[in-house]
């Protein structure tokens, strides 16, 4: 339900007072906005508030019989309706009632979007209100970061069925097929609905051939014919065993399958084999880094970078990112960034931490990487290229008194600590919104930022900044509402990124 929380309803205009004020030039005198906040929260209505203003537009903080394009983020029509109807406005009948999605056309082109059908919040007829219609397939997009995924997948068993495929063509270097299972996985867990029938995906995006023969069977017969053989293969089983040691990949994982080796004995009795130092400590805590980490594992990790960060400077920034920053209850390892607010002194800090990590002797593996980054090297020109930051790779002895709750051990296991994959990163300030919206992930939502930036809207972004490349110029950003905005996409949440 709509109530006093959405902001003031009628006013008479007599109260010039509160009504805003634009600072800037009014270039559509005939347009009069009006942003609910309902869903939108406060700070981003007043954020959008801000950009549209600044683009000429006039946007009134209080809803009067004035405004004519009321935008909203919620697109519940019955409950939008009946508020607005409480509002006692005259004028209702002639105002526009428009999702967001106007609006954030409206942004990028810098003036107010032709008002189409698929804008238009309609009042809907009682018989056809919320929840009874799924989303229909027409507005489900092809890309990732125009979906909202949360971690709640109601199609875990295909989801689970088509990653084994995709992994399985990683294994095989076959990117475009890889790629094929991993955008049919993604839209599936977008789904508020479980899919059922081959029919109920009709008009779905990045569903081919192979992949609903796949999701056939699975809805037919139970499961997958071609997935049961992958899983019981021996080669997918040594690949998927090998490359679950911290430092091997699908390259190293396939010389050594090659070479008939096929069990962690076998690679350790090997006299030829020369293990990396990555690769020792992945065998060292094997046991220990294979298994999940816990929430409460990453809080704990976030309060000892805290209290290692507070030992030299009051300016520092940091921020847990990663699986944690969408909401996800478990991960394979804990990734923060950490800055400060003078650009220039942030990898000065990551090192601090970590040798302040050394004083206390909890660093059990430790691979430090420079700031390379430059922004004469921008925009990178490689899809998928690695960042340029300051970064650390680390594994760290985490005590279970420092845990919220202890750990949670094997049985027999009395050691009272446990080993942890943790990366840090270091962007420069002025870099923050681009790192965390990258390290955030995931890396399909990310894959189809960069696609859509590149294709959509013909710029370039990465985990460092974004280029038009029509302009010419690069877009500056103090926070992943910017970047969103910029590209003319709908502000999606961290815990809705889980593509
Ligand atoms: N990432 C990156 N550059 C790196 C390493 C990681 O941009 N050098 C990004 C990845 O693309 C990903 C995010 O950082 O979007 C987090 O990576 P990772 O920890 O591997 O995955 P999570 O999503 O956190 O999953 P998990 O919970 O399993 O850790
Ligand atoms: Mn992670
Ligand atoms: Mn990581």
């Amino acid at each position: 339900m709509f109530h006093a929380a959405v902001g003031p309803c009628v006013r008479k205009r007599s109260k010039p007072a509160s009504v805003s004020v634009p600072r800037h030039a009014v270039k559509f005198k005939e347009v009069r906005l009006y942003l609910v906040e309902r869903k939108m929260g406060s700070s981003r209505r007043s954020f959008l508030s801000q950009l549209a203003r600044s683009k000429g537009f006039i946007v009134d903080d209080i809803l009067s019989d004035d405004i004519t394009h009321v935008v909203s983020e919620d697109s519940r029509a019955s409950s939008l309706w009946a508020w607005l109807k409480g509002c006692g406005l005259k004028n209702l009948s002639k105002m526009q009632v428009l999702h967001i999605s106007w609006f954030t056309e409206s942004m990028r082109v810098g003036m107010p979007a032709p008002v189409e059908n698929r804008h238009v919040i309609q009042d809907t007829p009682p018989a056809l209100q919320e929840g009874l219609a799924p989303t229909p397939m027409a507005l489900i997009s092809q890309y990732a970061c125009k979906r909202r995924t949360s971690t709640d997948n109601k199609n875990k068993i295909l989801t689970d069925a088509f990653e084994v495929l995709a992994e399985n063509y990683k294994f095989s270097d076959n990117k475009s097929s890889c790629l094929v299972f991993s955008r049919a996985a993604s839209v599936l867990k977008s789904l508020p609905w479980t899919v059922q029938s081959i029919e109920a995906t009709q008009g779905l995006p990045c569903l081919r051939e192979h992949t609903k023969a796949v999701m056939e069977e699975i809805l037919q017969f139970g499961h997958s014919f071609e997935v049961e053989r992958t899983l019981s293969s021996e080669r997918y089983q040594t690949l998927k065993l090998f490359t679950s040691v911290f430092g091997v990949g699908p390259k190293t994982a396939e010389k050594w399958y090659h070479r008939g080796l096929r069990s962690f004995r076998d690679i350790l009795a090997e006299p030829s084999i020369q293990l990396n130092r990555m690769q020792q400590s992945g065998f060292l805590y094997y046991g220990d880094i294979s298994r999940v980490v816990t929430k409460a594992e990453a809080q704990a990790l976030g309060n000892i970078i805290d209290e290692a960060v507070r030992l030299i400077t009051s300016d520092a920034v940091t921020a847990l990112t990663g699986g944690f920053r969408r909401g996800k209850e478990y991960g394979h390892d804990v990734d923060f960034i950490v800055t400060t607010h003078e650009v220039g002194k942030e990898e000065f800090v990551l090192r601090h931490i970590i040798d302040c990590f050394k004083k206390q002797g909890i660093v059990l593996y430790c691979d430090y990487q420079a700031s390379t980054f430059h922004m004469s090297k921008l925009p990178c020109q490689s899809f998928e290229a690695m960042d340029y930051y300051a970064k650390c790779f680390l594994i760290l002895r985490l005590e279970a008194s420092q845990v919220d709750g202890g750990l949670t051990c094997d049985e027999g296991d009395n050691r009272g600590w446990r080993a942890v994959r943790v990366d840090l990163v270091s962007p420069p300030m002025d870099r923050y919104a681009f790192a965390l919206l990258g390290w955030t992930g995931s890396t399909q939502f990310d894959r189809d930022l960069r696609r859509f930036a590149r294709f959509e809207r013909k710029m370039t972004l990465d985990n460092h900044t974004l280029y038009d490349t029509t302009k010419g110029e690069f877009l500056t950003a103090r926070s992943e509402e910017d970047i969103f905005a910029h590209l003319g996409l709908e502000y999606i949440e961290p815990w809705q990124r889980n593509a």
